[in-house]
């Protein structure tokens, strides 16, 4: 492969995103395939410390348009200093989550402007796009208890990174049936995942889904 592959995880709360990103890069890495597995917000040390502001509680009370310019701040440094260079020397990057989970979030869920959305992702990156998305899908009563399940196997972590997920169910309704509209507006890039299945069921998909992208 001389191009590289981008291929992006997204969906509500608890619906298995890491742990499926995990296991692809790992069966990627098996097969001989150079992997970078990263993540939004996040993915660089300038890009990490704008995260500390956005999903630590504390973090800051933005106005929609400041919370979705450091969305996209930290994703133009990510996309520069990690994603554009990685694809350029033919690896495989694997990002849970991207500029769909704006749209999803902070449009959908939180009803800032949707077109204004795609102007800022279009001021920032052009127009850069993963190749291929996987959307995680799960009822949002299920998501939010495996959520709250994960967070208490995790000690210490639901004090500082919950902001996003103590919202309303009502807002987790919304984010779930945006995913959804996204993906329907985007067939060739985005593969609808029932994360209901087995988590092993899960994987196959996924890792078929990949196989025939490449
Ligand atoms: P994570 O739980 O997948 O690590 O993501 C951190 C939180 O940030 C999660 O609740 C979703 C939220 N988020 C947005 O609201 N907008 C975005 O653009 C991204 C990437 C994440």
């Amino acid at each position: 492969m001389e191009k590289g592959l981008f291929i992006t995880f997204e969906g509500g709360e608890g619906a298995g995103k890491s742990t499926q990103c995990r296991r692809l890069k790992s069966a990627l890495e098996e097969a001989g395939h150079d992997v970078v597995l990263t993540r939004e917000p996040g993915g660089t040390a300038e890009s990490e410390k704008i995260r500390d502001l956005l999903v630590q509680r504390d973090g800051g009370n933005w106005t929609p348009m400041a919370e979705c310019l450091l969305f996209f701040a930290a994703r133009q440094m990510h996309v520069e200093k990690l994603i554009k260079p990685s694809l350029a020397a033919g690896k495989i990057v694997i990002c849970d989550r991207f500029t769909d989970s704006t749209i999803a979030y902070q449009g959908y869920g939180h009803g800032f402007d949707i077109p204004t959305i795609e102007q800022i992702a279009r001021l920032s990156l052009g127009d850069f796009q993963p190749d291929l998305t996987f959307i995680l899908d799960l009822p949002v009563a299920e998501g939010l208890a495996r959520s709250l399940r994960q967070k208490e196997g995790a000690a210490g972590r639901e004090n500082t990174e919950d902001r996003f997920e103590k919202l309303h169910m009502d807002f987790h309704e919304k984010l779930r049936a945006g995913f959804l509209d996204i993906a329907r507006k985007a067939p060739s890039r985005c593969v609808i995942v029932d994360a209901l299945q087995p988590v092993d069921d899960v994987y196959l998909m996924i890792t078929q889904a990949v196989r025939e992208s490449m």
